[in-house]
């Protein structure tokens, strides 16, 4: 039976496919794609789409994709309808929250307003400060949003800390860890387990290698 696998476009793209690669997984097409949004493997019986990280989860939801590759901070966001099956390691950053240098949004007294393109996460984690947030949809550069006074402090996620220095914004707190995730759809995995556990211990497999490497150059 064939499968479909949903592929976040974007920051997981690179290494999604890469793993795959050294999965021995016919995806060589996908490192010049163009513009193109659908890929046949040519070695296995799969077909890979590009998609929009929020998409990714809808695709799966939906059943059109059996199989989902995508950042946990998305599923931590919205959508519940799937079974969350692997972290796949790769795409490692962090949800933070920050603000400016000499305002902790922590710290402060009464309403607080928090730009997020997370709004949920973010809202979620005030809450159990039992804080008064006021929640600020940002669709990307969330940076700016203390920097120009729309609000007191971001939840945002960071990978290298580059764009908060660059903007001269701190960290106040780690949210939580963050990573990919392998997803898969309900009914798939009824009606197509045996194909579905083949590409999970494939990618498993290559997960626990890069473990093994990690901790041997560690000690
Ligand atoms: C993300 C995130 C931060 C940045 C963090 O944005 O929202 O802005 O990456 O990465 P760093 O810690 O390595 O600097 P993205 O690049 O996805 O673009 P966007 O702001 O347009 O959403």
């Amino acid at each position: 039976m064939s499968l479909s696998i949903a592929l976040t476009k974007g920051r997981l793209e690179k290494q999604t496919v890469d793993m795959l690669e050294r999965c021995g997984y016919g995806i060589e097409k996908l490192h010049n794609k163009g513009r193109a949004l659908v890929f046949e493997d040519t070695v296995k019986d799969i077909r890979y789409f590009l998609v929009k990280a929020a998409d990714c989860i809808t695709y799966v939801e939906h059943g059109v994709a059996d199989i989902g590759i995508v950042g946990k901070d998305t599923l931590m966001e919205g959508g519940s309808d799937y079974y969350e099956l692997l972290d796949l390691n790769i795409g490692r950053c962090r949800f933070i929250v920050a603000g400016m240098a000499d305002a902790n949004p922590l710290q402060m007294m009464g309403h607080v307003r928090i730009g997020s393109k997370y709004p949920e996460v973010a809202k979620q984690y005030f809450l159990s400060r039992g804080m008064d947030v006021e929640m600020i949809r940002i669709e990307g550069s969330v940076e700016l949003g203390p920097v120009l006074g729309l609000c007191d402090g971001i939840v945002d996620i960071m990978e290298t800390g580059t764009t908060l220095k660059e903007n001269g914004l701190v960290v106040y707190d780690t949210v939580c860890e963050i990573s990919a995730r392998a997803i898969v759809n309900k009914a798939s995995f009824k009606m197509k387990r045996q194909e579905i556990m083949s590409v999970l211990s494939d990618l498993e497999r290559i997960v626990k290698e890069d473990a093994e490497r990690n901790q041997s150059e560690g000690s």
